[in-house]
């Protein structure tokens, strides 16, 4: 997945491409994925990026005005609303509104930041509202349904959108004066397998990775309605209007040997793997796949202890005027 980033907290489609509810007629999103049925991956992928999450929460309220709006646009499970609830209310408190069009994720958002806004008796930490609200960003304009905010936080959702111009468009309207983007898209592919597994040809995680990267691009040209970008992202945020545009990187570092949160979490990525990309991949991989992912099997990944997740998600910045 080349520019494909949150390299390991996404996107599961059914083998055909569509999910059930896609299939049923009932999805809110239209990338033919059942994000209801991800959320125990992504609330894993939350756990094991935390940390990380809450330094990059620390730094992008910072700036902020007091009592700042902030919102989480295609939340998911909710690991960055939590960061963002947990970093405002150690500075004076605000609001944090959550987007999604997954009510089962939704949901799940909302309880784990209601969760960190009323978190113990800690009287030094100061209030933040949680405001969930339904919506399919590509079709209902966030400024009338959340805006206007201080910060809007979206990470790896954009891409999931047919007309990606139009959505980072809808998204700066919803932004105050002087208030902030901060998009999540690209970085590095992440790995999670040792070069030589000790079974199969070495190097299994590059082919992985080029498979699923061949995934994405289907993904991409089946979402209906689709359009494709003219550039890299900081050329859109400008383009968009937004000034002052810049980037950083954060790194996910679970190094080998895993605690049980990354061997878990490597064994549903191995999986999706296979189950969006792995007719990609030459027979023999298949088979050594196959195995890794078998329980009976002496190679059965949940039982490595060389399995690790190192993955770089970048953030993109800019400043309405
Ligand atoms: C890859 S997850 C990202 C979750 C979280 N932001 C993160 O970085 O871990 C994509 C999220 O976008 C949501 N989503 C997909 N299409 C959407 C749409 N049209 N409107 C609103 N949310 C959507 C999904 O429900 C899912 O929660």
């Amino acid at each position: 997945m080349a520019v494909h980033s949150h390299n390991h907290a996404h996107d599961h489609a059914h083998s055909d491409g569509r999910s059930d509810a896609a299939a049923r007629g009932h999805s809110h999103t239209h990338d033919g994925i059942d994000w209801s049925s991800r959320l125990n991956f992504l609330r894993q992928a939350d756990e094991l990026d935390a940390e990380a999450r809450a330094v990059v929460a620390r730094r992008l309220v910072r700036t902020l005005p007091d009592k700042p709006t902030v919102l989480d646009v295609g939340c998911g499970a909710g690991g960055m609303s939590v960061a963002l609830v947990e970093a405002l209310s150690a500075r004076g408190g605000g609001t944090v509104v959550l987007v999604d069009s997954t009510p089962e994720l939704l949901d799940a958002a909302a309880h784990a930041a209601r969760s960190a806004a009323t978190y113990g008796t800690d009287t030094t930490r100061a209030t933040v509202q949680v405001r969930p609200v339904l919506a399919d960003l590509a079709t209902e304009r966030p400024v009338e349904i959340a805006g206007p905010a201080q910060l809007v936080w979206a990470s790896n959702v954009v891409h999931h959108l047919p007309d990606q111009r139009a959505a980072v468009t809808a998204l700066v309207e919803a932004i105050a004066p002087g208030g902030w983007l901060a998009l999540a898209e690209g970085g590095l592919t992440g790995k999670f397998l040792p070069y030589d597994l000790g079974i199969g040809e070495p190097g299994l995680q590059d082919r992985l990775s080029a498979a699923r990267a061949e995934w994405f691009v289907r993904m991409r040209e089946d979402t209906t309605d689709s359009v494709r970008l003219s550039g890299g992202w900081n050329l859109l945020l400008s383009d968009t209007g937004l000034v002052d545009v810049t980037a950083f990187s954060y790194l996910i570092d679970h190094p080998a040997p895993p605690k049980p949160a990354v061997r878990d979490w490597a064994v549903d990525q191995l999986r999706w793997h296979d189950e969006v990309a792995g007719h990609l991949l030459h027979p023999a991989d298949r088979r050594t796949v196959k195995q890794l992912l078998d329980p009976q099997d002496p190679a059965y990944l949940g039982l490595r202890d060389d399995v690790f997740l190192l993955t770089a998600n970048t953030v993109y910045l800019g400043r309405k005027p």
